[in-house]
């Protein structure tokens, strides 16, 4: 049996600017998802895992320029939260790309998966900026930008927690959409949104290199209201991250956001999270402890 782990992610900041070229600051999170796979004498009829397979095998073949892959059973576990903004297609596409390839007794390296699972997330979203796959493959903390070499930080905050707005109805790929059908509409105004997130991106390495918590507060609460003058946090959402703000903390969408009904998980902090945590019991919000700047993909032995 071959069996590979991966992590979910966070944006710290970036989200959707980053499609366009701008930078964003990501982190690999202790929230996993694994997948088996052992040779099988059938084809798995697993329907569950169908639409996955059709997804990577035609990736992998064209890589490998080979027709066919032999029989075999796929078993995934994930800790992920899908659709919530924690990057669960592309930690779940890369570690079953890691696992194929063993599989195949493909020599394979981080970069060979990471091009690959670039490829997974094509397909998924559309037009991805590469950020996700990448963290999640390499793992830390990371500074992302499409044209460059990505970077890794170090980060001195790492204590975060999750508060779940619910579930967003629209995938990635629509709210990729909605932004760039926003930047058709109005370039200027949208510009100046993405020019301020890249001053705050670079504000926020320093932040977190110094370990600066009133600095990050500050950075994640302007950073939020620039996604919220997006288009891409629902009301559900914004409310509660008033009311985190009330109490002191911070609080942001991880990933593309939604408007209809849920944005997904809140990425939240908070100089003393005791507070946090009774605020969230009190207004029953599901929350989850996350650790940043976790080990990417790892082969499980
Ligand atoms: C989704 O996790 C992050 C987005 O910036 C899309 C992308 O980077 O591909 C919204």
């Amino acid at each position: 049996m071959i069996s590979f782990s991966a992590p979910g992610k966070i944006h710290l900041l970036g989200e959707h600017a980053v499609v366009y070229g701008k930078p964003a600051v990501l982190a690999a999170i202790d929230l996993r998802v694994h997948v088996k796979i052992s040779p099988s004498r059938h084809a798995d009829l697993n329907k569950e895992s169908d639409s996955l397979k059709k997804i990577i095998e035609p990736i992998v073949k064209k890589e490998l320029k080979i027709k066919k892959i032999p029989p075999y059973d796929l078993k995934i576990l994930s800790e992920i939260p899908v659709g919530s903004g924690l990057g669960s297609s592309a930690a779940v596409s890369s570690a079953y790309i890691a696992a194929i390839l063993s599989f195949l007794n493909v020599k394979w390296n981080l970069e060979l998966v990471n091009n690959l699972a670039y490829e997974a997330e094509k397909v998924f979203h559309g037009n991805p900026s590469g950020a996700d796959n990448f963290v999640v493959v390499y793992g830390g903390v990371v500074w992302f930008h499409k044209q460059t070499e990505p970077v890794k930080l170090s980060s001195q905050i790492k204590q975060f927690m999750l508060i779940d707005s619910g579930k967003p109805v629209e995938s990635t790929k629509e709210m990729v959409e909605k932004v760039r059908i926003k930047l058709q509409e109005s370039r200027i105004e949208v510009q100046k949104i993405f020019d301020d997130q890249e001053r705050l991106v670079k504000e926020l390495v320093v932040a977190l290199k110094d370990g600066n918590q009133n600095q990050l507060i500050s950075i994640i609460r302007q950073g939020e209201k620039n996604l919220e003058s997006l288009g891409v946090v629902g009301r559900k959402a914004q409310n509660i991250i008033r009311l985190v703000e009330k109490t002191g903390g911070v609080a942001k969408i991880s990933g593309a956001g939604g408007v209809k009904s849920g944005s997904g998980m809140l990425l939240c902090y908070h100089p003393h999270p005791k507070t946090l945590l009774s605020f969230t019991k009190t207004h029953y919000l599901p929350t989850l402890s996350i650790a940043l700047g976790e080990k990417g993909l790892l082969l499980c032995r």
